[in-house]
């Protein structure tokens, strides 16, 4: 199963996400490798930063996680895009990150890609007014919304450099939430 992190907007938490994927399919028991399709690099060097780990160019792996460059243009995003199974796009609740998510959701479309698109809400607060706004918001997108949001957490930032022991258990829970979810998802 290939999972392709996406989004038009940059900065909207794709490669944390990628981490966060990585490290629950991980506990999870599934085999699982990052392919960092982005030239900043920040899969790659979060993986050698976590344990020495090189992002996987090859081999076989229940889960492959592809993250993009912060670029629709680029030829590695199209790439990724239509060699996905779910094609995963990354927004923050901000209504502006919300109007690019859905030109994101139609890009992989337009790529006549075969893969499941899901939209997810990172970096939620819940207690604030935007946070309260999700499902207002979702509504504006095309496809559905993927049913677990990530909060925006100080212990997310810490998991790109430490992987799973950042995370505290509230954390950990959220983050194999959104794996399972993810896993089970069909057209
Ligand atoms: N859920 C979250 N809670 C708190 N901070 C977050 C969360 N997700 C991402 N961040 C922070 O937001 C910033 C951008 O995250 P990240 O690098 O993952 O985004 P990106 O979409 O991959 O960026 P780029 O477009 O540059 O590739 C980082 O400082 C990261 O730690
Ligand atoms: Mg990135």
């Amino acid at each position: 199963m290939i999972i392709t992190v996406l989004a038009k907007k940059g900065g909207v938490g794709k490669s944390t996400v990628c981490i966060l994927l990585h490290e629950a399919l991980k506990r999870a028991g599934k085999t699982v490798a990052i392919q960092d399709w982005d030239a900043q690099g920040t899969s790659n060097k979060a993986l050698e930063y976590i344990k020495g780990q090189r992002a996987e160019q090859s081999g076989q792996y229940d889960i492959l996680i592809y993250d993009t460059p912060p670029n629709l243009e680029h030829p590695a995003t199209a790439a990724a895009v239509r060699s996905a199974d779910v094609a995963l796009v990354v927004t923050s609740p901000s209504p502006a990150d919300v109007w690019e998510a859905d030109e994101a959701v139609r890009f992989v479309q337009s790529k006549g890609s075969q893969a499941v698109v899901r939209v997810l809400f990172n970096k939620v607060r819940k207690g604030t007014i935007l946070g309260r706004l999700v499902a207002e918001s979702a509504k504006q997108i095309s496809v559905p919304v993927v049913p677990i949001q990530l909060s925006a957490r100080e212990c997310y930032q810490h998991a790109i450099g430490r992987g799973w022991p950042a995370l505290d258990a509230t954390a950990r829970e959220e983050v194999i939430h959104l794996a399972l979810a993810l896993m089970s998802v069909r057209n």
